[in-house]
């Protein structure tokens, strides 16, 4: 049997891989200091260690034990935040990752499947973004997460880690199962935002700029389902395993959303009042970012499946519902 070591297993995207994982016969081990992940996000056919990636010798002990792989997702990813404490963020993301890498050239286990982001590409100069994009992160966030791409690149040549980088769009929805209860917390994104304004938790949605050149005048992003988001890394680990290469993909879907038609799929899922007001636009945000997934699809013959619109809406809502 296959073992895998999930490094933030119990937050929201890590617990959609733990389930892809377990559904395809794996053992699957998660570790995760429950900062920000949910103990009900854990399954019991898994194992769990809580530990944090700050403990060196707590990782140096995990991995004394030899997994075919670990997926590593922990990680501050507010934004925001990242330039107001960038020195939290290099803490966090940056020495976190320098000491898992450090206590995988101690061990057998050889591959390591890194959340990065979107972020490393900073103002899209065309669109759809491809990997051969230019990479110039806007925030110190999307800076941690290119900086890692470089050390992975680096202990491959110099330890033979072999890595897969794989380079997230906006992660939303929840399984289409119901197997995932706990709600993501502090969620800065468009879809949970929209949810929080459906349930009365907030006022309203902040719909920032509707002056952009695109068809309604609102930001186009590209939303992958975070079942789509999950297979993905379980093939990605499958292609590095078998062909013995590391690899850096775009995991999006070729296409995106504008707010306004993620605020009416969530109003009419719902069949709530979705108050929202226009305000300035953001610094920094671009009319349009979407992603290409040929290359996802090429290399890894993958394909999302539940990343439209209603899917995306409908299986976030079912888990606010019962949340409520
Ligand atoms: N959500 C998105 O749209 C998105 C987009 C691009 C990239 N990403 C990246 O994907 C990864 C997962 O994101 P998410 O949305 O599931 O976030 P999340 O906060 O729900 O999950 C992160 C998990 O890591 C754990 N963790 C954090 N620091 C830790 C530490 N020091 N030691 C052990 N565990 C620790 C948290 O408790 C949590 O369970 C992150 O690396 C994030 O940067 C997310």
């Amino acid at each position: 049997m296959k073992s895998i070591l999930i490094i933030g297993g119990a937050g929201y995207i890590g617990s959609h891989v733990a389930l892809s994982f377990l559904e395809a016969g794996y053992a699957v081990t998660v570790l995760d200091n429950l900062s920000a992940g949910r103990q009900i996000n854990l399954f019991k056919e898994a194992r769990f260690i809580h530990a944090d990636l700050q403990d060196r010798m707590a990782l140096q002990n995990v991995l004394k034990e030899p997994y075919d792989g670990v997926v590593h997702l922990a990680a501050l990813k507010a934004a925001g935040e990242s330039m107001i404490v960038p020195e939290k963020y290099s803490i966090q993301n940056i020495n976190g990752t320098m000491n898992l890498l450090e206590a995988l050239s101690n061990s057998k286990t050889r591959i390591i499947i890194f959340s990065s982001s979107a972020a490393v590409y900073g103002m899209p100069q065309y669109l759809p973004l491809d990997e051969k994009h230019p990479l110039n992160p806007l925030n110190f966030y999307g800076f941690t997460k290119l900086e890692i791409e470089h050390f992975l690149e680096w202990f491959d040549q110099l330890k033979e880690i072999r890595y897969a980088s794989l380079r997230y769009f906006n992660a939303a929805g929840y399984d289409p199962q119901g197997r995932v209860k706990g709600l993501e917390q502090n969620p800065a994104n468009l879809i949970p935002i929209v949810m929080e304004v459906a349930t009365g938790e907030r006022q309203r949605v902040d719909v920032y700029g509707n002056d952009y050149p695109t068809p309604d005048g609102t930001g186009i992003r590209d939303y992958i389902h975070v079942t789509d988001l999950a297979h993905a890394h379980l093939k990605a680990f499958e292609c590095v395993q078998e062909q013995g290469q590391s690899l850096t993909v775009n995991l999006g879907t070729g296409k995106g959303y504008s707010v306004l038609e993620v605020i009416e799929a969530a109003r009419t899922v719902s069949n709530r009042k979705i108050p929202y007001t226009i305000v300035d636009r953001r610094p920094g945000d671009p009319a349009e970012l979407y992603s290409t997934s040929e290359k996802a699809n090429q290399l890894l013959k993958w394909q999302p499946q539940f990343s439209d619109l209603n899917m995306l809406v409908s299986s976030t809502w079912k888990v606010y519902e019962e949340n409520m």
